[in-house]
């Protein structure tokens, strides 16, 4: 049985993870959905061996699971795609050569690069049809609000610098600080090859899902809503379509069904 987490408690006793009224009302109300949901009784956070580790370490580490397993269940239910991206993101950071340090951290980090959306005002984030502007902005504020929840925490640094900048474009279109180039952090840029792949991959409401020759062929080239020089690093790029098939790999070894 899965003991309810009560966030206002756990931030009594992790005095330097202040978060704002609003964001914790959020972030208790999505935990709250991680506790009705069915799949929870089954699913349990990666542990590593409690006797090879310290406690608080291991604390961290189930917390950020949990973390970013509640905002996908608040944004478009249950499924591996968090896990996935944390799993493409260590591999590609490691294809192109970072050290051990960066591999580990972005490792966990990834997964929370949508941890904001538990912010997004609700009507918003589930309204089916086309957005307004203001509705736009607001989902698009889903950037600013995770940054705003993880930068409170010095061992989340690397998660707050993704949640902030997934979204930018190597041409400098991106949102929400329009930086281009390297001036978006690395691990952004690889978190956000890794994302798209996998939402390529996975139906949604307004796309099938996609095969990964299909999907592979959109990163490296593009097609009409993904402009791929614009969009992405090219070393990264470049980096993908050598190892492409280990993205398949992944996909499939932590697949849904
Ligand atoms: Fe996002
Ligand atoms: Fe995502």
């Amino acid at each position: 049985m899965t003991e309810a987490f009560i966030l206002s408690e756990y931030i009594d006793h992790h005095p330097g993870l202040a978060i704002d009224q609003r964001d914790m009302a959020a972030v208790q109300r999505a935990f709250d959905l991680i506790a009705a949901d069915g799949e929870t009784e089954t699913q349990t956070p990666p542990l590593v061996p409690a006797a090879t580790v310290q406690q608080s370490k291991q604390e961290l580490e189930n917390t950020i699971y949990f973390l970013a397993r509640a905002a996908q269940i608040y944004d478009e239910g249950t499924g591996n795609h968090t896990r996935r991206v944390n799993e493409y993101s260590f591999f590609l950071a490691q294809t192109v050569g970072m050290d051990t340090a960066f591999c580990e951290e972005i490792h966990y980090s990834a997964q929370l690069h949508d941890l904001g959306k538990i912010s997004v005002d609700p009507i918003v984030l589930g309204k089916a049809g086309p957005l307004s502007e203001t509705e736009r902005q607001e989902m698009d504020n889903h950037t600013i609000y995770g940054h705003r929840i993880l930068s409170q925490s010095p061992n989340l640094a690397m998660a707050a610098e993704i949640a902030l900048n997934h979204h930018e474009k190597w041409d400098g279109t991106g949102y929400p600080n329009a930086l281009g180039g390297e001036d978006i952090p690395l691990s952004a840029r690889i978190t956000q090859i890794a994302d798209i792949y996998d939402a390529l991959r996975t139906a949604r409401s307004y796309k099938p899902a996609f095969d990964h020759e299909t999907a592979r062929s959109i990163i490296i080239s593009g097609d009409a809503r993904i402009d791929s020089v614009g969009h992405f690093d090219p070393k990264l790029v470049e980096a993908f379509s050598d190892t492409h098939a280990d993205f398949d790999r992944i996909w499939r070894e932590l697949s849904d069904g």
